[in-house]
């Protein structure tokens, strides 16, 4: 496989301040993170108060599948790009969860946002009992068929989560084997729509990552960073997990 940078997403999710902006930016300035690509995921209402000179980029946590128009609450790609995110996470199982957000609706708002030209994070994990039944691989296969099957073009411009979601918040991650074995499932279901977008598509764990278990998770071949929650609140501990996953 092509050797790639690995990519450290933090999603601060309803969480955060002006002074975590601070602390954070802090932290990650006297970080060296060469070999690593760092994305800082804030609400909204706080991507004016990072500094023009960063050493990491910028995403949102949602996107609109509309271009515009009267949808009060909403925020569009175009708005997104002009306060200078270049990411956006599509899919978190809470948004399926607590906001009803179907494969349908999330597979507009992956178009729409490489349409505009941001790179979607397309969230994907089974539950602790489609696990139990030995359902990962088809429901995985259903997230992702529901995104590219009919648009396998959007596969080379997306980065992919995999998050389970029994694992996120729980503090009890997903084995490094688990993870790996799921992470390669992915990647060998994505090659039937697009075999080098496959090879070349970085693939995300999510999922109790945290400052002890990251090394071990960044050492298996098929996990190309991180989507961290929890942990991406605490400057030191996010700078250590991201000094961790460089080369
Ligand atoms: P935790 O790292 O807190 O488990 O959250 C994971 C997550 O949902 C990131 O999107």
């Amino acid at each position: 496989m092509k050797v790639q940078h690995k990519l450290l997403v933090a999603n601060w999710k309803m969480n955060g301040s002006a002074a975590l902006v601070a602390t954070m930016s802090d932290t990650l300035a006297v970080n060296s993170l060469t070999g690593v690509d760092v994305v800082i995921c804030p609400p909204l209402t706080l991507l004016h108060s990072f500094a023009a000179k960063r050493n990491f980029k910028l995403g949102a946590q949602n996107v609109s599948q509309h271009q515009a128009g009267a949808y009060t609450g909403e925020i569009s790609a175009a708005q997104l790009l002009e306060a200078e995110v270049s990411y956006v996470i599509i899919g978190h199982s809470e948004r399926r969860e607590l906001y009803s957000e179907t494969d349908e609706l999330i597979a507009a708002k992956v178009n729409t946002a490489v349409q505009a030209g941001l790179t979607p994070i397309l969230c994907i994990g089974e539950t602790i009992q489609q696990r139990q039944q030995e359902k990962t691989e088809q429901v995985l296969a259903q997230q992702l068929d529901a995104v590219y099957a009919s648009q396998p073009e959007l596969l080379a411009k997306s980065v992919i989560a995999y998050e389970p979601i029994w694992a996120i918040g729980t503090g009890e991650s997903a084995s490094p084997e688990q993870a790996q074995a799921t992470h390669a499932f992915i990647r060998a279901h994505l090659a039937q729509l697009d075999s080098i977008a496959a090879t070349e598509i970085k693939l995300l764990y999510g999922g109790s990552v945290n400052g002890e278990n990251c090394s071990a998770l960044f050492a298996q071949p098929d996990i190309n960073g991180a989507l961290v929650g929890g942990a991406s609140l605490k400057a030191a501990e996010f700078a250590q997990i991201c000094s961790s996953a460089q080369e």
